[in-house]
């Protein structure tokens, strides 16, 4: 069974994919995580974003693995980069190579790859909408933006970086994500929408997991 989760950033998609994943005792699969380590990869090699032939060879030279044991922990050419990628250097870039065709269509088979005979809750912004546009159940999180702000700024709690640049960021990376062409945000026909701004993480998964345990 797949179950996609979509939504933009700082909507409570992680946490809740992961505890609806370990309730339901299904695999969890942060597509993030992925476009979130190719950035870092790009970055450390030096492939110049704007040249196709660099960024195919940059791609080849590219392994990503899960580990088998902690679906947060990311490998990238056999290293542990979980924490790197969450930076604000990754933060400022992801945006614009996750937008990038090619990228996206070499994660995309690995992400179907991985949901391949399991049972399984997938992440993302294009799950519902792409990857898997007949995935069993799909949920779409959404949160008031200023919300979606004070729970970033509050998870990372940055030096020198205030709530409105936080919400500045969010903002930027709402209308790129949304507004680009291939595989844009967009809230799938079929999608259950669910506005976690009053709703606590508690909250959110029982909702979901109701949901899921009512209908399978
Ligand atoms: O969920 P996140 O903030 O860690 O995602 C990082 C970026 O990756 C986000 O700006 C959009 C992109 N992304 C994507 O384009 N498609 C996905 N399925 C997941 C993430």
């Amino acid at each position: 069974m797949i179950i996609a989760i979509d939504g933009p950033a700082a909507s409570g998609k992680s946490v809740t994919a992961k505890k609806v994943a370990d309730k339901l005792d299904f695999l969890h699969l942060n597509t993030g995580l992925m476009y979130r380590a190719v950035t870092l990869h790009f970055i450390n090699s030096g492939v110049n974003i704007n040249n196709e032939t660099d960024i195919l060879s940059g791609l080849k030279k590219m392994s990503i693995l899960f580990d088998s044991m902690d679906s947060n922990k990311i490998l990238l050419n056999g290293q542990d980069v979980s924490k790197i990628i969450r930076n604000k250097l990754i933060d400022s870039k992801v945006s614009e190579v996750s937008a990038i065709r090619s990228v996206r269509e070499k994660l995309v088979v690995q992400q179907r790859e991985i949901a391949k005979n399991n049972d399984i809750v997938i992440e993302g912004r294009d799950i519902g909408s792409y990857v898997f546009p007949n995935a069993d159940f799909k949920f779409f999180l959404t949160a008031d933006i200023n919300v979606r702000a004070k729970r970033r700024y509050e998870q990372k709690k940055i030096k020198d970086v205030s709530l409105n640049n936080v919400l500045f960021d969010l903002k930027q990376r709402d209308k790129y994500d949304k507004n680009r062409k291939y595989s844009p945000l967009v809230i799938s026909d079929d999608a259950i929408v669910i506005d976690t701004s009053d709703l606590n993480i508690e909250e959110q998964v029982n909702k979901i997991v109701k949901i899921i345990n009512k209908e399978r």
